[in-house]
């Protein structure tokens, strides 16, 4: 197949839209799919060819959304399913797919089955959908850790006020993880599937897509702790010790078990049966040969990769993260994707050290992940360069924070509301005077989407010439000796050569490609013939 007769999925940019946070179209403070609809020339002209949007279904909001009380419906906080209709629509208009999340490990406990579980008997069909377990000694069935923190068994009450079974809930108690070897939750979840699929939606990102299996004999652990950190959302994630901890899922207790691919493959028989090239990514931390669970000809298309929203600012590390993630999904005939950041892990440019350094790494990382074959995720307000806000803990709101008392301080710094305009808060975000749901922090006026476009160098612009310019780049990834080792350089096929500094010292371009001329540049200086590259910097040049 060439580049152009590809599946659209194979290459394209997808934008995240976090939509209680994207943009308020009707002026009850909360973002909604009125706002995303009313943006779509916003993300038509940044060069994106698909939005993926995080769950807006009903759910009690116990963690933001990924507590799902009815898969098929959408939560009056955020409109009706004729605005999702409406927005399916108009995103084809503006020929932009559209992406939804699926979240079919677990479910809100306030999901109509959940709730019949709880008044029905143990050993009932209804709680047969769910993972309810006897005491064992009066203790929970097994050692099992939720991924947010605590326990992840929670007892029930019977009628009669005396403790009854536990459920099984590997992140929130919230959360009531469901019973994938029960034939009707799997054939709940392909009405699901047609649902949306019949209203149009081009793909799904399929949530925590590695846990639907689980030990049934409910067998401990030997590392029930490392084996939930290795999937914690961290700041030091990039430890060679958080490293280690992520070997630890494969095929374990309710991680990343074989028996994934059987379900998986129903779905593909189900997305093969539509027209357009529908597609499914998967949400899964595993190590590259374990990609085989989730991705192949007959299972999901892509899985994610996210090498880049852990990789250290070390060139040597990040060619070895490039050099496994090809040939991880190569093994399974998928393309790679890659990601610097989404709703779950810190803000880029936070990661990366913060300020003028950690925005200009994070420009420079970009700078190298728009030129690598596949597929790119931007995770909205990226194209801007923003921080994670910091916040008093009293406006946290994340269960991550609660469930390790305030250890971990969660998630919720990557999810303040976008800065659009204006000085101050909610710079443009909303038209009410209510505060937003996470306080967005003083000093984004000069990071606002209307600020940036203004701007020819601002980080916004630079993703936008990004966005445009990686779809001229084709053919296979080579690397070539840049004779430095904080210097990685790698072509593509068709001549593009891409250099990234990460040392502290000017590395000259010139002396080792003397004809090169460079095509652009993350540095804030423009771009000009030979030139050197700076510490923190990443271009594109052709020879
Ligand atoms: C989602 C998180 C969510 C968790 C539980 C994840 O992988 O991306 O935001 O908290 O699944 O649904």
């Amino acid at each position: 197949m060439t580049a152009h007769s590809l599946p659209w999925w194979h290459t394209a940019s997808v934008y995240q839209v976090y939509p209680r946070s994207f943009f308020d179209g009707n002026n009850d403070g909360l973002g909604d799919l009125v706002g995303v609809n009313q943006k779509l020339d916003y993300l038509k002209d940044l060069g994106v060819d698909a939005i993926w949007l995080s769950p807006f279904y009903p759910s009690p909001q116990h963690d933001s959304g990924y507590d799902v009380s009815d898969p098929r419906d959408v939560d009056p906080m955020f409109g009706t399913l004729a605005d999702a209709q409406k927005l399916i629509d108009s995103a084809h208009a503006h020929s932009l797919r559209i992406m939804v999340d699926l979240v079919p490990n677990h479910m809100s406990i306030e999901h109509s089955w959940f709730r019949e579980a709880l008044t029905s008997p143990p050993g009932s069909p209804a709680r047969a959908r769910f993972h309810f377990v006897d005491s064992v000694d009066d203790n929970p069935p097994n050692n099992w850790v939720s991924i947010f923190g605590g326990p992840a068994w929670t007892r029930t009450t019977n009628p009669d006020g005396s403790p009854g079974q536990w459920y099984l809930h590997i992140f929130d108690s919230s959360q009531p993880d469901v019973n994938w070897t029960n034939p009707e939750v799997a054939a709940d979840w392909i009405t699901t599937l047609k649902f949306w699929l019949d209203m149009g939606v081009d793909g799904f990102r399929v949530d925590v897509a590695l846990g639907l299996a689980k030990d049934m004999t409910y067998a401990d652990l030997p590392d029930p702790i490392g084996l939930t950190q290795a999937l914690r959302f961290d700041l030091d994630n990039s430890s060679p010790e958080a490293e280690q901890k992520r070997l630890l899922v494969e095929n374990s207790g309710f991680m990343d078990r074989d028996e994934l691919q059987d379900i998986y493959a129903t779905w593909r028989t189900v997305l093969n049966s539509y027209p357009g090239d529908r597609m499914a990514v998967s949400e899964a931390w595993v190590p590259a040969h374990r990609a085989k669970n989730y991705v192949s000809p007959t299972s999901l298309h892509q899985i994610f990769g996210f090498d880049f929203l852990v990789v250290p600012w070390n060139a040597a590390i990040m060619k070895d993260r490039i050099t496994n993630a090809i040939a991880g999904v190569a093994a399974v005939n998928a393309p790679p994707t890659w990601a610097l950041s989404n709703h779950d892990s810190p803000r880029v440019a936070t990661r990366l050290g913060g300020g003028v350094t950690g925005l200009a790494r994070a420009r420079a990382l970009a700078v190298v992940a728009h030129a690598l074959p596949g597929s790119i995720y931007v995770f909205q307000g990226e194209e801007l360069g923003l921080e994670n806000a910091d916040m008093p803990d009293s406006a946290r709101q994340d269960p991550v924070y609660f469930r390790t008392n305030g250890e971990q301080k969660g998630r919720d710094g990557a999810r303040v509301p976008m800065p659009w305009s204006g000085q101050e808060p909610p710079y443009g975000f909303t038209q009410s005077a209510e505060p937003t749901w996470l306080p967005q922090p003083q000093g984004w006026e000069s990071f606002t989407v209307a600020a940036e476009q203004g701007d020819p160098l601002s980080t916004l612009n630079l993703y936008r010439t990004l966005l445009h310019d990686r779809t001229a780049l084709h053919g296979n990834l080579e690397f070539v000796d840049s004779g430095d080792i904080s210097v990685m350089v790698f072509r593509r096929g068709d001549g593009v050569h891409v250099a990234v500094n990460t040392g502290d010292q000017d590395y000259s371009v010139a002396d080792k490609f003397p004809t090169c001329d460079v095509i652009l540049s993350s540095d804030l200086q423009p771009g000009g013939k030979n030139e050197t590259l700076p510490p923190d910097c990443a271009i594109w040049f052709r020879c």
